[in-house]
């Protein structure tokens, strides 16, 4: 089915939406305040330079599906659904400058308030959480005198283009994220997207927003960290692209979904000393990497945030659950949960902990020694039933995963609070009357 559609802003984005709309098949109309821009459209000329943009143009140009003014009234009136593309530049502080945005969405409130049919807007510039719903809806009902919902629909949706290869990513997106707050409005622009493949995601308005950020974060963190990787290798005499071929071709551990779930600090036998002893070596070789180097005191900043929110609720009598690094093991070499519990005890709260597979290395030997010599002050809180620190507890601390949800439920008395350190799923948590709080979740 063939649409209308406004698109606001012809930047990279906007042209690049604006000739793959038409090249769909739609009826687009690119609105721009920037005269030069808007002929060039007219004129049948990409105003990017991408590839496969000029090709584009012209196809949409000669189809008559492609047109572009300065005229936004007129194109909201001619159009079903408006995409705002504007600029988000960053002012001088590194605030996100929304006076493009803002004028954008008052100009389609006002062209709104003479429109008979409904309309939809959709930004697709990047814009922080909650900016489309407390920010760009209310401009437009106060512009238009319409309530989102009924007179019109907003939706969030992000776009994924990189710069040299938009069109392509244009056509071919990792995923179509739309973020709406009422799902049966979107079923139009579910149509639109319609002959682009991938999946369709739907979901809120400030996941869609938070989705592009953490996309450009985490693509701006794989830059800097290859780089100063890559520092560091050639200034140790190592080659470089071997150990990046090698590192990126695991596909179990490395290049995964592994580590990338927000949960609790890291610790154990190896990746606290390993930081340590490389960023330490970059020191020797006078090498400055601040991204590596904020490594070891972002996780002890983690560790703080566990113990102060411990400490917010302001109970002294604490169950800590789990007290090795990780589940499944009875390692206590640089465990967080150790970190937490020594903490705690320098505030004078009263801990008594459960750790089966402490327990147990306790029992057979294995970490002994480690326990009665390192930490006996710790060793000493150990309990060996669940249901007995539970019991006593006022704060229910899960440091492990390895808890079922039956046994929390079971043991949990309703006025009893429960932080989650380790992402605990849906199905394993408390639920009832307890207050419960994930750590960064
Ligand atoms: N460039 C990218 O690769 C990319 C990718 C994904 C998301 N984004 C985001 O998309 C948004 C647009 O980025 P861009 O690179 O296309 O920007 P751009 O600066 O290239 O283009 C913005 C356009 O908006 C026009 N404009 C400003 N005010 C206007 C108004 N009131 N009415 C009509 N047009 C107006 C400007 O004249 C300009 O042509 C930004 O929020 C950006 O962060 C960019």
């Amino acid at each position: 089915m063939s649409s209308a559609i406004s698109i606001f802003g012809l930047g990279y984005v906007g042209s690049v939406t604006a000739a793959c709309f038409a090249h769909l098949g739609h009826r687009v109309i690119g609105v721009d305040v920037n005269r030069v821009k808007v002929e060039m459209l007219e004129s049948g000329q990409s105003p990017i330079l991408e590839a496969r943009m000029d090709e584009f143009v012209a196809e949409g140009r000669a189809a008559g599906r492609l047109h572009a003014t300065t005229d936004s009234r007129a194109a909201i009136h001619g159009s079903d659904f408006s995409f705002i593309c504007v600029g988000t530049p960053s002012l001088r502080s590194g605030k996100l400058d929304l006076s493009h945005v803002e004028q954008v969405s008052a100009e389609i409130g006002a062209a709104l308030r003479e429109k008979k049919r409904r309309h939809s807007v959709v930004l697709r510039s990047t814009v922080l959480p909650g900016t489309t719903e407390s920010f760009v809806l209310p401009v437009i009902e106060k512009a238009s005198g319409l309530r989102a919902g009924v007179g019109f629909a907003v939706c969030y949706n992000p776009e994924f283009m990189r710069e040299g290869s938009a069109v392509a990513d244009f056509l071919q997106p990792p995923y179509t994220i739309l973020g709406t707050s009422a799902r049966e409005e979107i079923e139009p622009l579910r149509q639109l997207y319609e002959r682009i493949p991938g999946t369709t995601i739907e979901t809120t308005v400030p996941v869609a927003e938070m989705v592009k950020y953490v996309s450009n974060t985490f693509h701006a963190l794989k830059v800097v960290f290859a780089n100063e990787i890559g520092t560091l290798c050639k200034t140790l005499g190592v080659d470089t692209e071997m150990v990046t071929s090698i590192f990126t071709s695991d596909t179990k551990l490395n290049i995964a979904p592994n580590y990338l779930s927000p949960g609790f600090a890291f610790g154990g036998s190896c990746l606290p000393k390993d930081m340590r002893a490389l960023t330490h070596r970059a020191k020797e070789l006078d090498l400055n990497l601040p991204l590596l180097e904020a490594i070891v005191p972002s996780n002890a900043e983690h560790i703080e945030r566990a113990v102060e929110m411990i400490l917010q609720t302001g109970k002294t009598r604490i169950a800590m659950l789990g007290l090795s690094f990780k589940a499944a093991t009875d390692d206590l070499r640089e465990s967080p949960q150790v970190r937490v519990v020594k903490r705690l005890l320098g505030e004078g709260r009263r801990i008594r902990i459960w750790d089966r597979n402490v327990a147990l290395g306790r029992l057979v030997g294995s970490n002994r020694q480690y326990i009665e010599e390192a930490i006996p002050h710790i060793g000493a809180l150990l309990c060996s039933t669940l249901e007995d620190v539970i019991g006593d507890a006022e704060v229910v601390v899960v440091g492990t995963s390895e808890v079922s949800g039956d046994t929390l439920r079971q043991n949990l008395k309703p006025e009893q609070i429960v932080i989650d350190f380790v992402h605990l799923e849906n199905a394993r948590r408390p639920g009832g009357n307890n207050s419960y709080e994930g750590i960064c979740w």
